[in-house]
């Protein structure tokens, strides 16, 4: 369980926080799909919730766990992964090197200049094969088309064996049919791991088809959190209110 207590981003120089006091709980294994115009926010949730921004006020506790002392924010962002809009690959690498770095964040630092165990190599040609990959797993990254990139980057998050994905527009650079294929598989792998997924998505269409519940952001506010049954119409237009 995730829970957010008054958590507030200010970012330096800014008068204004882009992210409000956030108060929020994610159990364990919930799809959630994050909502927003374009600076909502949701970046900045997101990296907040694994601290690659750190809170300007309020805190994040994690099974009961503060997240304070640098063990409890390493052991966080061990168990949290994060895929990415522009899926940050090594395009010189291979898939299966790209999918090794999940790897990494369970090594000491001078450890991860040596090559990987034979069982994380395995792991990570496991996470391959999930991801429908395995025949792609001595590609480089860079020869794959976007939407395999983007599996190359769920295997690589599913690497980690984290108990959160945290994803931001993991699917803005794909086609339509790619990016249903891209969030019907996350979905189901989450599903299978229990792995709690927050995903934010530029298209409420894409939202409905992934997610369980729906938080939504307005100029760095929550204002919407409920299941997905409760999206109507009205609700709608408080979130995008030019539309
Ligand atoms: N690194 C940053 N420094 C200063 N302001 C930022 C930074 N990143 C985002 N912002 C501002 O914070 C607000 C929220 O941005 P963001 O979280 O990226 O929204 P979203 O992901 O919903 O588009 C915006 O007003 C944006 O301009
Ligand atoms: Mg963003």
């Amino acid at each position: 369980m995730i829970q957010l207590q008054q958590l507030t981003v200010t970012y330096p120089g800014a008068t204004q926080p882009a992210l409000l006091p956030t108060s929020l709980i994610f159990q364990s294994g919930e799809l959630v799909g994050l909502l927003g115009a374009s600076g909502a926010g949701k970046s900045t949730l997101l990296r907040a919730i694994n601290m690659l921004i750190r809170p300007t006020a309020g805190q994040l506790v994690v099974n009961d766990q503060t997240i304070k002392s640098a063990r409890s924010l390493q052991q966080h962002r061990r168990n949290s992964a994060m895929i990415f809009q522009q899926h940050q690959l090594l395009l010189q690498q291979s898939a299966l090197q790209n999918v090794l770095l999940g790897r990494l964040g369970y090594y000491r630092s001078l450890r991860s200049l040596f090559p990987m165990s034979k069982e994380d190599k395995e792991f990570a040609l496991y996470c391959l094969e999930r991801v429908g990959l395995l025949d792609k797993a001595l590609e480089r990254a860079g020869r794959l088309s976007g939407g395999q990139q983007q599996r190359v980057g769920i295997a690589r998050a599913l690497a980690q064996r984290p108990k959160v994905i945290l994803a931001d527009e993991p699917v803005a650079s794909l086609d339509p049919l790619a990016s249903q294929q891209m969030l019907a598989l996350l979905r189901k792998l989450c599903k299978e791991d229990g792995i709690t997924a927050i995903v934010s998505l530029h298209q409420v269409v894409l939202a409905k088809q992934f997610a369980e519940r729906i938080v939504a952001l307005s100029a760095g506010e929550v204002v919407f959190d409920g299941p997905l049954n409760e999206l109507d119409e009205a609700r709608l237009s408080n979130i995008y209110p030019q539309n």
